[in-house]
């Protein structure tokens, strides 16, 4: 099928990408032109997983340009998938999603067309989309579109950092449509997804036990609310367990294997009950936060959601207590911070906790010496804090008086601890992500910290 995708970002890239890896013809519009440029010579604008593989691999199905009308005249499927940061409030700025509704109404071609929001937005949106969409035809051409236009809302459920994957294995397809044609044309593109009948990349294999992906049809609003369901409920799992953690460590038990044996219940199942430094990223807070106003909205309060964001948000505070409370005082102390991104295996930095607490740790007078695998360049670019920047582990720990763990990149496990820690002021390691392997790092003299979990280990002096 002929497919145009809006906005080449995290959802937007990946959504053409996979599209296209299963067989379609895809236009990806983005009206930064530098992006544009890049994409079309296989530069990719951010760090993800596999993405340049799939795009070079996908190259004659696949091409960028910066003009709505070499893309969506001929399209028979048209996704929305730009941008909708939280505006001050908390509601999303819905300004990026009007500009490409109205450019659809502008372009729109001869046949029957669905447009699909894929962009995060308030319930009730794929209504204004469309109403938006008629406006912009109307004006351009005259009278209605009529049959030739349908609008869908069609969630995404990817993970930065995974994103390839998920799109391409993913758990369900949910599709909200007042139109059943609309349906229908998105069932007869997602085919190969829900069949897994494509042949997997190389360096994506198909997951063990992967069956069909059930493809979920309910109306407009309910597909909404699905997204804002899922991401709410997965944030406010992961707050409950940082909860239970502040009394793990009061009562003197491991929350590591607290969650394990909660996990265990089929009715909860074990994944995102991960402790630690809380969430971040470009989709918990916003929508959450945006969840929040769309009840403020209809007089409702959303009290669950709301504790699941304070706690989050206080889990910073957390951390900055444990280093007060191993070395007295942050003033003029340097603190090592392992991971800038919000997560592994990205450079999104967006609403990252690591950030949050390196501002915490310079309100208190000391230095922040950050380091991370991949988001060092955008960090360099994006962070107006008066970070330092440390490319290697020596640089590092060289001087510094405490590690503290912020995002697990699987690479930290790896690190030449013993070595490193003669580098180090005070041996003491802050584990925000209970992620490293506290036996180990206390056999080798480090004092650990993680978050709800017993300490290890004692604090000595390290003379340099
Ligand atoms: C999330 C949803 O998972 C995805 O379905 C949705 O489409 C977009 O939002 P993403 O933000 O990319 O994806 O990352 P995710 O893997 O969900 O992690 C979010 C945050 O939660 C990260 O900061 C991560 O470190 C944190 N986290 C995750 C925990 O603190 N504990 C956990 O157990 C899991």
């Amino acid at each position: 099928m002929k497919v145009a995708v809006i906005g080449a970002g995290y959802v937007g890239l990946t959504t053409a990408l996979s599209l296209a890896y299963v067989g379609h013809e895809v236009v990806g519009v983005d009206l930064d032109t530098d992006r544009v440029a890049r994409l079309n010579r296989g530069e990719l604008p951010f760090y993800e997983p596999h993405a340049k593989e799939m795009l070079a691999l996908v190259r004659e199905r696949l091409h960028f340009t910066a003009r709505y009308e070499e893309a969506i005249p001929q399209a028979e499927v048209i996704f929305i998938a730009v941008g909708t940061p939280s505006l001050p409030d908390g509601t999303p700025d819905l300004s990026q999603v009007r500009s490409a509704a109205q450019a659809i109404g502008r372009h729109l071609g001869e046949g029957f067309t669905v447009v699909v929001n894929k962009s995060t937005v308030p319930v009730g949106s794929g209504n204004y989309v469309e109403a938006l969409v008629r406006r912009a035809f109307r004006e351009a051409h005259g009278g209605e579109p009529d049959g030739r236009l349908a609008v869908a809302s069609n969630p995404e459920f990817l993970r930065e950092g995974q994103a390839l994957h998920d799109s391409l294995y993913p758990d369900r397809v949910v599709v909200g449509a007042e139109d059943r044609r609309a349906i229908e044309v998105l069932r007869e593109l997602y085919e190969p997804i829900l069949e897994q009948s494509f042949a997997p990349p190389p360096f994506l294999p198909r997951p063990e036990r992967m069956g069909a992906v059930p493809f979920l049809t309910t109306d407009l609003v309910s597909a909404e609310l699905i997204k804002y369901g899922a991401n709410a409920f997965l944030a406010l799992k992961i707050s409950f367990i940082n909860e239970l953690a502040r009394l793990a460590e009061k009562v003197g038990a491991d929350i590591r294997e607290v969650a394990r044996g909660v996990g265990l219940d089929h009715r909860i199942g074990p994944r995102f009950l991960q402790a630690g430094l809380g969430w971040g990223g470009s989709c918990f807070p916003k929508d959450t936060a945006a969840l929040l106003a769309m009840g403020r909205e209809y007089g409702l309060s959303l009290p669950i959601t709301e504790a699941a964001r304070e706690v989050n948000f206080s889990q910073r505070n957390l951390i900055v207590d444990k280093l007060l409370a191993e070395l007295k005082t942050l003033k003029g102390k340097t603190i090592i911070l392992l991971g800038l991104a919000f997560k592994p295996h990205t450079d999104d930095l967006r609403e990252s906790p690591a950030l949050a607490l390196a501002e915490l740790l310079l309100e208190r007078g000391a230095f922040v010496r950050a380091h991370d695998p991949v988001a060092l360049p955008r960090a360099r670019q994006e962070v107006t804090l008066p970070l330092e920047y440390a490319e290697t582990p020596e640089e590092a720990f060289q001087g510094a008086d405490a590690v503290v763990l912020a995002t697990d990149w699987p690479e930290y496990r790896t690190w030449h601890w013993e070595r490193l820690r003669g580098l180090l002021r005070t041996p003491l390691v802050v584990d925000g992500r209970n992620f490293l392997d506290g036996k180990a790092l206390s056999a080798v003299g480090y004092r650990y910290v993680g978050v709800g979990i017993p300490a290890l280990g004692i604090l000595s002096k390290v003379e340099v």
